[in-house]
């Protein structure tokens, strides 16, 4: 069994591109990084920190626009209009989730789609879908260069994926289906979980359940990717029975230092993406 070390593969990233960076700004370039919070959810704050903290390491400008829980959808939209207009800012991201009264759609459609950093914009997911993408989510982006950096050839190859949301079960899917994997896509309303996810070559799983996924649901020797993250007795566990399914894979991210380290590195490499389609 080896273990997908993301924490080591984002540091790696990381230090390519503030090589980068350091080169840009010798021309004169600083990357810029605009990131808006709304509200006060404690999760977000700490991934918005983490985010900028990133951001620093590498020589990134960032600017953090905190805004009230009550603000409104117009003003936000202002705010992003501003940044859009904003030539020291690159990329912008909008940390979801935004409250209730707020249309997400809305709000990343309002995104100046060349500074989609998130790859969340419809023409991003438009582009990821036809098979020409242009930005490319995060989390899904960093598992593919995960798959990447330890060999491992997704063609052809049986993928189950457990979850469809836009941040990573769908643009995943789509990834994978564009690398030439069979995918199969699982969520709330599918039968019989097990008898999917146990004829998996690769399964990934991104619901944010403790022990959704045990060892009697795994096929001896596959690979094993967990992006779920949850609090359990203050501590970060996944959707992965960790314990026990590690025993039986042949690859398997751990939680935490496995997808997590990659998202932000693949941030990173996105917002100096969004420099190169704008300056060089
Ligand atoms: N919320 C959870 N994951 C993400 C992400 O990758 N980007 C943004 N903007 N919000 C998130």
């Amino acid at each position: 069994m080896v273990i997908l070390d993301g924490k080591a593969l984002s540091v790696k990233i990381k230090s390519q591109i503030k090589e980068e960076v350091r080169v840009l700004k010798e021309k004169g370039i600083t990357p810029g990084l605009a990131f808006i919070l709304v509200g006060d959810n404690p999760a977000s704050q700490v991934y918005v920190n983490m985010k900028t903290k990133a951001c620093e390491e590498v020589g990134i400008y960032s600017i953090n626009h905190r805004m009230p829980k009550e603000t409104t959808e117009k003003e936000l939209i202002e705010v992003i209009k501003m940044l859009n207009d904003n030539p020291m800012v690159h990329g912008i991201l909008v940390q979801l989730p935004l409250p209730k009264h707020i249309s997400e759609e809305r709000i990343i459609e309002a995104i100046d789609y060349k500074k989609d950093v998130d790859g969340f914009h419809p023409y991003n997911m438009g582009r990821l879908a036809r098979g020409n993408p242009l930005f490319s989510s995060c989390t899904p982006f960093g598992i593919m260069k995960l798959f990447e950096e330890y060999a491992i050839d997704v063609k052809g190859k049986d993928v189950v994926m457990v979850g469809a949301g836009n941040i990573t079960g769908k643009p995943m899917s789509l990834m994978l289906l564009n690398a030439g994997a069979t995918v199969q896509v699982c969520h709330i309303y599918t039968q019989d979980l097990k008898e999917k996810t146990k004829r998996a070559d690769i399964l990934i799983s991104a619901v944010g359940k403790p022990k959704l996924i045990t060892e009697d649901m795994v096929k001896e020797g596959a690979i094993v990717v967990d992006v779920g993250i949850s609090r359990v007795d203050n501590k970060v566990v996944g959707d992965v029975d960790f314990e026990n399914v590690s025993k039986k894979v042949s690859y398997i991210t751990p939680v935490p230092g496995g997808v997590g380290p990659m998202t932000i590195a693949m941030l990173l490499y996105n917002t100096l993406l969004s420099v190169k389609i704008r300056e060089v």
